[in-house]
């Protein structure tokens, strides 16, 4: 039985081929001071960055800059951004990039008119925005995230050791977000396959809960099935449109508020993933990759019935004279040769995770109650140590 909920999604998606097109439309809603955010110059060398500033400058905007913006952007940098947006009195925090980039924004938009400190408000102590919020638009480059229809703001704290995600609420969505899959074709494999494994991981952590019969699961189950499909293509031809334009779609639904409509949901991979990211600064995607399957097997008696529907519904695993937990475990089994043919990483210690790490990862990952198993801090150690 689905339960109570609001649905609501303020985000206006452009996507296709043509949707950079609609970026001057869009501009006409926003005052004259646009700060364009970007990161370590990817757009500079596809040519996008000439395109954005000559719209910009079409439309009458005086166009300031952020640049820089790293993965896994930090709260040093959050700070600087505040900064620049303040200097130039934004109307518009244009974001183009991936989801650090435009998290990145979102974090930034929250700040400039916030006198305390973003990271004790925002990241420690959870609260909403109670100041004026500077409108975000985004213009998608790297896929995985779902930053570009949600309110999601991972930030870093390299001194603390603590990696934070805060999923603010309406206002603070991208008012718009320009979703051209040609945009991708120049991502590096390794941040490709980790942003297909971070889709795949947003569904799993709002599959894998409840025991009823849920609209959201069978959304999910094709989302799912689409996405591996098209990955096993894009891996070998990165410009296939066809199969870069489907990742792209089922990226937007996976995490832009929708499936999890109705549900509880688990996210102990992400609280996982995020403490490995905060020590060891590894790309998102592959730090989730690298716990999955330590994680789902530990947990995977708790949630039987749903990890044998994940096996019969999204990897065919047909159940006839098998047992729930043969039929469960061959679904994971699938789900690991996927991972090994499209090159994720499967253990942690690829990414510079050590022994010595351990502790500290189990104490700067957050532990949630939404799914299968409420874990402790032992269980989480244990499934860090097999993920080494
Ligand atoms: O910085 P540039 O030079 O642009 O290069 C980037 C970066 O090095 C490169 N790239 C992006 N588009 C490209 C490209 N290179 C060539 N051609 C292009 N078209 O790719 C690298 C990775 O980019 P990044 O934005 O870091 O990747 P991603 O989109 O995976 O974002 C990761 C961040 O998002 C957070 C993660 O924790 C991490 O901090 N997340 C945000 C979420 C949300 N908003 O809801 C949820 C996720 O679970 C996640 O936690
Ligand atoms: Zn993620």
């Amino acid at each position: 039985m689905l339960g109570n909920f609001t649905y609501s999604n303020p985000t206006k998606l452009y996507f296709g081929k043509d949707a950079l097109d609609n970026l001057k439309t869009e501009l006409k809603k926003y005052g004259n001071n646009v700060l364009l955010i970007y990161g370590g110059g990817s757009i500079i060398k596809t040519g996008l960055y000439d395109k954005v500033v000559k719209i910009l400058h079409e439309a009458g905007k005086n166009v300031y800059e952020d640049a820089g913006v790293m993965p896994n952007p930090t709260v040093e940098k959050l700070y600087e951004g505040v900064k620049r947006a303040r200097a130039c009195n934004a109307d518009l925090l244009l974001a183009v990039g991936g989801g650090s980039v435009i998290d990145y924004a979102k974090a930034v938009s929250v700040s400039v008119h916030c006198e305390e400190d973003p990271w004790d408000k925002y990241y420690l102590r959870f609260e909403e925005p109670t100041c004026r919020v500077v409108p975000v638009g985004s213009i998608l480059t790297m896929v995985g995230t779902g930053s570009e229809m949600n309110g999601g703001a991972v930030i870093t704290h390299p001194a603390q050791k603590l990696k934070i995600g805060h999923v603010f609420g309406d206002m603070v969505f991208p008012k718009f977000s320009i979703l051209n899959p040609e945009l991708t074709f120049t991502v590096p494999q390794y941040q490709m396959v980790a942003g297909i494994f971070d889709i795949m991981s947003h569904i799993m952590e709002q599959y894998f809960s409840g025991t009823d019969d849920s609209a959201s699961d069978y959304i999910m189950e094709g989302l799912m099935r689409s996405l591996i499909h098209s990955s096993k293509i894009a891996v070998k031809n990165p410009t296939d449109y066809e199969a870069r334009s489907n990742i792209m779609w089922v990226s937007t639904w996976a995490l832009n508020t929708l499936v999890a409509k109705g549900k509880s949901t688990d996210w102990m991979v992400h609280m996982i993933g995020q403490s490995i990211g905060a020590y060891t600064d590894a790309t998102h995607g592959m730090t989730l990759s690298a716990v999955s399957l330590p994680y789902y097997r530990y947990i995977l008696k708790n949630g039987l019935h749903q990890f044998k529907k994940f096996a019969c519904n999204v990897w065919n695993v047909n159940p006839d004279g098998k047992t729930d937990e043969a039929v469960a475990l061959e679904g994971l089994a699938l789900m690991e040769a996927w991972m090994k043919e499209i090159g994720l990483v499967l253990h942690s210690k690829e990414l510079g995770v050590t022994e010595e790490m351990l502790d500290g990862i189990v104490k700067g990952t957050l532990i949630m109650d939404g799914g299968y198993k409420v874990l402790k801090p032992e269980d989480i150690r244990s499934i860090l140590k097999e993920s080494l």
